[in-house]
């Protein structure tokens, strides 16, 4: 029998309520259609944004949501999206060969996130921006009323108060289409753009563009040329992983099930090495990781609308990867502060697919759904004892803990085999547990349109024995357990 041991008295950190964020971008499907479906239309909504959308989005606490992209962000002007939205300057092939009709800008995103009770974290323009303009959209959502004329012409946008938006990305991807920068030119463009930030009281946390990956090159020579001039505030240090290529979205082989599982867990190595990396520039760890883009990135093919760019079909296989990727940083909350799976909706790794009055959500949604308990509690270790597969154990998964109760999570990643498992708490006894679960007799299974419940949650009810848990994973599942302390 394999067995999962929680070590209450080992703690790692706090879980950063950030680590379950959200990314959106002006690209294909994800804001027009996905998000914005505009005031004026038969789709049932809320000023113009999707009521489905935001009635599904509270049900999981979404923490963050990271806006306007992405590559979009080092090619987008902010000033193009406030203002009557008829009169707004529609831009052409800010991502891909199309409009932008900049319908969706600063006051739509924040009332999108208000909506949905999410933190905004905006990333600027370094691409094509200026300093000033990054200067100035901070000013134009952060000043107090009345207080310069880009606040009174907030005000006169509809929002006389500030919007307090505290996470601001200073570019995005500054190695690749944030403008192809060595890491040199853009340790030099951080410090300019972050040398004389308004905070009005209100301290704002910058995010610099970390590597693709685990590149060390990029990290290093940041930071050398970085602490040549005097130094400018750094929060957070973000990368970015997608995994991908092993079969396509819907179409793979079992060995690609485990190969893309195994590419997925590569983000615990990132994590490490450039934890260790930083180190050398930082030794007190005052900057955190922000991932804030991930997820399985499939080779095309699966698009339901042909202009919805990425869109991808989601099957049990990407819950799975959503569901070991938010174990690794629970694992990890000492160093990771903020991801943001990508992206939300129609694009990539989404917890939503939507197509005009069209609707599903995904299985990746039941597991942000199913680990939303851990968020804000203390990460506590666990030790999984399980059989291997490819390298990798059966059973992966990550503890968190608040007053009396524990809070446990769980991948069987074996395709076949139901795993009897004794669940024990260090110098502890469990008096009740609910267990959710998310499981299918078919690796391939996802939601449609026309079949939107093939993949959900189940509540599983098992009697503790003796103050400990004796439980089946089912093969290919995630579960969640809520577990009552005697
Ligand atoms: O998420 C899609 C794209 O992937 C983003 O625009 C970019 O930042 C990344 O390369």
């Amino acid at each position: 029998m394999a067995n999962i041991v929680i070590d209450p008295q080992k703690t790692i950190g706090t879980i950063s309520p950030y680590i379950y964020g959200h990314f959106t971008e002006h690209i294909g499907g994800v804001i027009y259609d996905g998000i914005w479906v505009g005031e004026d239309s038969s789709i049932p909504n809320i000023n113009g944004i999707r009521l489905s959308l935001i009635e599904h989005l509270k049900r999981i606490n979404p923490s963050v949501i990271r806006w306007p992209g992405g590559c979009f962000a080092d090619r987008y002007h902010w000033q193009d999206g406030i203002g009557d939205r008829n009169l707004r300057p529609r831009r052409y092939g800010r991502w891909n060969d199309v409009t932008e009709p900049n319908h969706f800008g600063t006051h739509e995103f924040i009332e999108f996130c208000r909506l949905v009770n999410a933190e905004p974290y905006i990333a600027g323009n370094v691409g094509t921006g200026s300093a000033e303009e990054f200067q100035q959209w901070i000013e134009y959502c952060n000043a107090p009323k009345n207080t310069t004329t880009l606040a009174e012409m907030r005000g006169n946008n509809g929002s006389i108060e500030p919007f307090n938006v505290k996470f601001w990305g200073v570019g995005n991807e500054a190695w690749g289409c944030g403008g192809n920068f060595t890491p040199e030119d853009y340790a030099d463009h951080y410090r300019q753009f972050t040398t004389w930030l308004p905070a009005y009281g209100l301290p704002l946390y910058c995010i610099a563009c970390g590597p693709n990956g685990d590149d060390h090159d990029w990290t290093r020579r940041f930071f050398q040329q970085y602490a040549k001039a005097s130094r400018t505030a750094i929060n957070g240090w973000s990368f970015h992983y997608y995994c991908g290529s092993a079969g396509g979205a819907i179409d793979f082989t079992s060995a690609q099930w485990y190969e893309l599982l195994n590419k997925a867990n590569y983000m615990e190595k990132i994590i490490n090495s450039q934890w260790e990396l930083l180190a050398e520039f930082d030794p007190q760890h005052h900057i955190k990781l922000i991932v804030d883009e991930w997820g399985a990135w499939h080779p095309s093919g699966t698009e339901i609308n042909p202009n919805h760019l990425f869109e991808q079909v989601s099957t049990m296989r990407d819950a799975l990867i959503a569901g070991l990727t938010l174990d690794i940083f629970n694992r990890h909350a000492d160093k990771v502060y903020m991801s943001n799976i990508a992206q939300m909706i129609n694009n990539l790794h989404s917890l939503f697919l939507a197509d005009e009055n069209k609707f599903v959500v995904t299985p990746n949604f039941y597991v942000y759904e199913m680990y939303k308990c851990h968020q804000g509690n203390v990460s506590i270790n666990v030790e999984f004892n399980s059989s291997e597969i490819d390298e990798m154990p059966y059973l992966m998964g990550s503890a968190s803990m608040k007053d009396k109760m524990i809070f446990l999570t769980v991948t069987n990643i074996h395709i076949a085999d139901s795993i009897e498992t004794e669940i024990i708490i260090n110098e502890g006894s469990i008096k009740e547990a609910v267990i959710a679960e998310l499981a299918n007799n078919d690796i391939h299974a996802h939601n449609t349109f026309e079949n939107p419940y093939e993949v959900v949650t189940k509540i599983v009810k098992t009697e503790p024995r003796n103050g400990k848990l004796v439980f089946t994973f089912k093969p290919a599942s995630v579960s969640c357990f809520s577990i009552l302390l005697d």
